[in-house]
């Protein structure tokens, strides 16, 4: 059993505070995904879960245990970062080998049996005599996660590791750590800038911006019912399109809107709707009416970008019959789901809870 809580976890630098208030419980074999731009304080967030930065205020358990003053290699977790950060003088063996020997009493035979399993796991077993130089970026991030496979953590701590790999291995490893997780049943921590890792690898995501944790949810939920403006446009690819519009008397108006839309609920004269690329129809006559901007084929789609008013959509279309730059377009919009937004707090505010 692993399971991590932060309790109002705060982390300050002087007088500059980057992480605010964290409340956040990782249950047993789940893989959490802390997600959100650079600079937004995930990796000192999992610095303190590592105990590699002490908690300016606040409490991190695990597994019902107060570790807050305890030092790194007493919390029994393990932390693989982006630049793997292997020893270059020592064989991909020496380096998994190394921390066992350092902190453990376990005899030389076993280590060699926990070596041998994870390279097997890993598919290192062929590569475990070469030193780091020797090795591909992927072969490198698949020894510094044996290295802590071997440790039999348990919490696993992932940094960005993916980011140093071109975008073909990192699919592929993307797979590897997805499957690692299933068939060992790991409780692990991962950070991520790439929204994209986050809906593919977390059972639940994290998403974090300034220092503040903005939404936490199943991928879809996230994506289907974002907390707020900044979670609307940071999860998803192309970003939601988000229209600013008055409401009044339970309806939604707009300078490009042919119609008005009603709603049936108590609105802030200010508003802003949200609506995805795949929530958007171009047809003749459409709920709103725009000028086409820009089009891009993506294969077997089209991406149209449609000004209705000052504000842009990019809307998936079938290439056949896409629209073309500059012409007039009508836009439907599919109703059920719309989000709505107050305008001046960024919160969502439709579809309720
Ligand atoms: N040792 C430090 N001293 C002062 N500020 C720091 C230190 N480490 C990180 N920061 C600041 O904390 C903020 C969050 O950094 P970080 O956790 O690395 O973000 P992320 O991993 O999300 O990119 C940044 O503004 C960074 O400049
Ligand atoms: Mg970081």
């Amino acid at each position: 059993m692993a399971t991590v809580q932060l309790n109002n976890v705060s982390k300050s630098y002087g007088k500059s505070r980057t992480v605010h208030d964290i409340n956040l419980t990782i249950e047993d074999k789940e893989f959490m995904v802390m997600v959100g731009p650079s600079g937004c304080g995930k990796s000192t967030t999992l610095r303190m879960i590592a105990g590699l930065e002490d908690i300016t205020t606040g409490q991190l358990v695990i597994d019902g245990r107060d570790v807050t003053d305890v030092s790194p290699q007493k919390r029994d977790i393990a932390m693989v970062f982006q630049s793997y950060a292997l020893y270059p003088h020592m064989t991909a063996y020496r380096n998994m080998a190394f921390g066992l020997m350092k902190t453990t009493r376990l005899t030389k035979p076993e280590i060699n049996t926990r070596i041998h399993e994870a390279a097997e796991i890993l598919h290192i077993t062929d590569l475990l005599d070469r030193r780091p130089k020797e090795l591909s970026g992927g072969e490198r991030q698949r020894v510094a996660i044996g290295r802590a496979l071997v440790r039999k953590p348990k919490v696993f701590l992932f940094d960005e590791p993916l980011s140093n790999l071109d975008a073909k291995l990192r699919n592929r490893m993307r797979a590897e750590l997805k499957r690692l997780h299933a068939e060992l049943g790991l409780t692990v921590i991962y950070v991520t800038h790439d929204q994209i890792e986050a809906m593919t690898l977390g059972t639940r995501v994290a998403m974090m911006s300034k220092g503040r944790l903005q939404q936490l949810g199943a991928p879809m939920e996230l994506y289907m019912k974002p907390a707020n403006t900044f979670v609307a446009t940071f999860i998803g690819s192309p970003e939601m399109g988000l229209i600013p519009c008055k409401s009044s008397a339970g309806k939604i108006g707009h300078n490009a809107f042919i119609q008005e839309i009603a709603i049936g609920n108590d609105l802030p004269n200010d508003i802003i709707i949200g609506m995805r690329p795949e929530e958007m129809t171009i047809t003749q006559h459409g709920m709103a009416r725009g000028r086409v901007e820009r089009t891009e084929l993506i294969g077997a789609e089209a991406l149209v970008e449609v000004a209705l008013g000052e504000h842009h959509v990019v809307i998936k279309s079938p290439v056949m019959g896409a629209p073309e730059i500059g012409d007039d377009v009508g836009v439907d919009f599919d109703l059920a789901r719309m989000r709505v937004f107050d305008a001046a707090s960024g919160h969502a505010i439709w579809p309720q809870a």
